[in-house]
C-alpha cells in the first residue's frame, strides 16, 4: 500500500535552516533524500518513519495560504464533548494531537513507529497535558476495541475503513485528512516520479469509496487547495528531505534517478526558476477531507 500522507502547518515565522534528522548533502548538482532503496533492498514506509523520528515541521520557512474552508482541527472541535473519547491514528510524533485536539474524557495516539511514539511521550511530558496515552499499533491490524470511541482521526496516514468502523461507537465520527495524487504535481512531473505518481485511481476516491462501502453514512469528500511558499531554496530542500513527496512506497520499477537517493539539483534548480514569487518559491499542495459517521 502507497503512503499517502504528510502536512505542515504554514509558519510565519523566521527560522534557521532546518537539517533535520538526516544530513543534508548538497553537492556537485545533487543532494540525497531518504529514500525506499538502500542496498539494494526497498526500504519499507516503517524504517521511513523510523528514521524520520517526528512530525515537526517548525523548523523550515514558508507561508500557507488555503483556498478551501475546511479545516480538520475545527470539525474536531465540533464534534467533540468533555465526554468523548478519541483515538488519532498515525499520529507521529504527536505534534498535531498535543496542540490541537480539545480537552476530553480520553485521547489514544497510535503510531506504527516505536521511535514516533518514544516522541510523542517525550512530547507529551514537555506539554503537561491530560487524559492522553500513546502507543504502536499498526492501522492495518487495529487492537482497540468495539464500539469504543466516539470520534476517530486519521491524519495523513494510512487507514482501515472497516477497521475504524469497528472501533466506533453508533453515532461516532471519522474524521480524515489525506494527500491527493496530484499534491506538488508540477515537481512530480519535472522528476517523472514521487508519492501515488502512478495511482490510478486517486486516493481520495480510494478512501472515500472504502468508507462507504464499510457502512459509514453522511460521508463527505472536501477536496483541499493549498498554496504554500517556501522562502528558500533551503527551505525547500528541507522539506523534501523530510517528507516522502518524491519518494513513492508503491514504486517497485527501477528508476535509475532514486537509487541511491539522490536527486537532481538541476531539475530543482528549473523548478525554483519557474516558480519564484514576491511571497517566495511556490508549492501548489492538494489535501482532501472526509467526514463520516457510523
Ligand atoms: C505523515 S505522518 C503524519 C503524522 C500525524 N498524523 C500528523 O498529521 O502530523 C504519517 C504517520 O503515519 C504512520 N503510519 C504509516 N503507516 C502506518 C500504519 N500502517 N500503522 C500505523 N501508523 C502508520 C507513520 O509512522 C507516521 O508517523
Amino acid at each position: 500500500m502507497s503512503l499517502k500522507n504528510l502536512f505542515m502547518n504554514g509558519k510565519k515565522t523566521k527560522s534557521k535552516l532546518f537539517c533535520g534528522s538526516f544530513l543534508l548533502f548538497v553537492k556537485g548538482g545533487s543532494f540525497y533524500i531518504p529514500q525506499t532503496k538502500k542496498e539494494g533492498m526497498n526500504m519499507n514506509e516503517l524504517q521511513y518513519y523510523e528514521k524520520i523520528k517526528d512530525w515537526d515541521f517548525s523548523q523550515i520557512n514558508y507561508l500557507s495560504e488555503s483556498y478551501t474552508n475546511w479545516e480538520l482541527y475545527d470539525e474536531l472541535k465540533k464534534v467533540v464533548t468533555k465526554d468523548s473519547k478519541v483515538l488519532d491514528l498515525g499520529t507521529g510524533g504527536g505534534e498535531k494531537l498535543l496542540e490541537f485536539f480539545p480537552e476530553c474524557q480520553e485521547i489514544l495516539g497510535t503510531d506504527y513507529s516505536p521511535e514516533m511514539i518514544k516522541t510523542a511521550n517525550k512530547n507529551l511530558k514537555k506539554s503537561g497535558r491530560k487524559n492522553i496515552t500513546f502507543k504502536t499499533m499498526d492501522n492495518l491490524k487495529m487492537t482497540t476495541l468495539e464500539n469504543y470511541y466516539d470520534v476517530v482521526v486519521a491524519r495523513h496516514t494510512v487507514i482501515d475503513a472497516n477497521q475504524i468502523y469497528k472501533t466506533l461507537k453508533k453515532g461516532g465520527h471519522l474524521l480524515l485528512r489525506g494527500v491527493d495524487k496530484l499534491d506538488c504535481w508540477s515537481l512530480k512531473l519535472l522528476y517523472g516520479y514521487g508519492q501515488c505518481f502512478n495511482d490510478e485511481k486517486p486516493i481520495s476516491q480510494i478512501d472515500y469509496e472504502a468508507i462507504l462501502s464499510a457502512g459509514f453514512k453522511k460521508v463527505e469528500l472536501i477536496p483541499i487547495h493549498i498554496k504554500e511558499y517556501f522562502i528558500t531554496k533551503e527551505d525547500l530542500i528541507a522539506l523534501l528531505i523530510k517528507t516522502p513527496i518524491l519518494t513513492d512506497f508503491s514504486e517497485t520499477k527501477n528508476n535509475s534517478n532514486l537509487s541511491n537517493g539522490i536527486l537532481d539539483l538541476s531539475l530543482l534548480e528549473k523548478y525554483i526558476k519557474e516558480n519564484t514569487t514576491e511571497k517566495g518559491i511556490l508549492l501548489i499542495r492538494r489535501y482532501y477531507g472526509i467526514m463520516a459517521t457510523k
